[in-house]
């Protein structure tokens, strides 16, 4: 069975109430079970932090053994040499998402330091981003 993480950063937990016009309405608790469902045939594990620091720990912690991570660093993307770094140094391969089309949101959030080590980025197909990674996994 593969196994695969979920991993959101900061201001994740409140999808479903952040700004529902740009990631709406549904809470991600709800969309990770029909995640669940739909990939059954997947070891699917979840993990959500606010804290920089913890992110890479998780990283780490799943980046020698787990088939895949699905990163979303939230605006952590845009400024975090230190994640750029610990997905380098792991061996698992990491799909950067996001639920917005960040290159046709603001200047800074066309910046990725993640993207020259991740596998692929997924931008712009709200919640869905989440489940096209994961299909190319598989
Ligand atoms: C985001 C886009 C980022 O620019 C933003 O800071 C987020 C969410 C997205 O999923 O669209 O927190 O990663």
């Amino acid at each position: 069975m593969k196994k695969i993480l979920v991993l959101n950063g900061p201001n994740l937990n409140l999808l479903g109430k952040r700004e529902p016009s740009v990631y709406g309405n549904h809470s991600f608790d709800s969309y990770f079970e029909e995640l669940g469902k739909k990939f059954s045939e997947v070891e699917l594990h979840y993990y959500q932090s606010n804290v920089e620091g913890e992110l890479i720990n998780k990283l780490h912690e799943v980046g020698f053994t787990f088939d895949g991570v699905v990163l979303n660093a939230g605006a952590y993307t845009h400024t975090s040499v230190a994640i750029a770094d610990a997905i380098k140094a792991i061996e698992t391969p990491v799909i950067e998402v996001h639920i917005s089309n960040v290159y046709a949101r603001e200047q800074f959030r066309h910046k990725s330091f993640l993207a020259p080590n991740v596998k692929g980025i997924i931008t712009g197909f709200g919640l869905q981003s989440y489940d096209l990674a994961i299909q190319s996994f598989l």
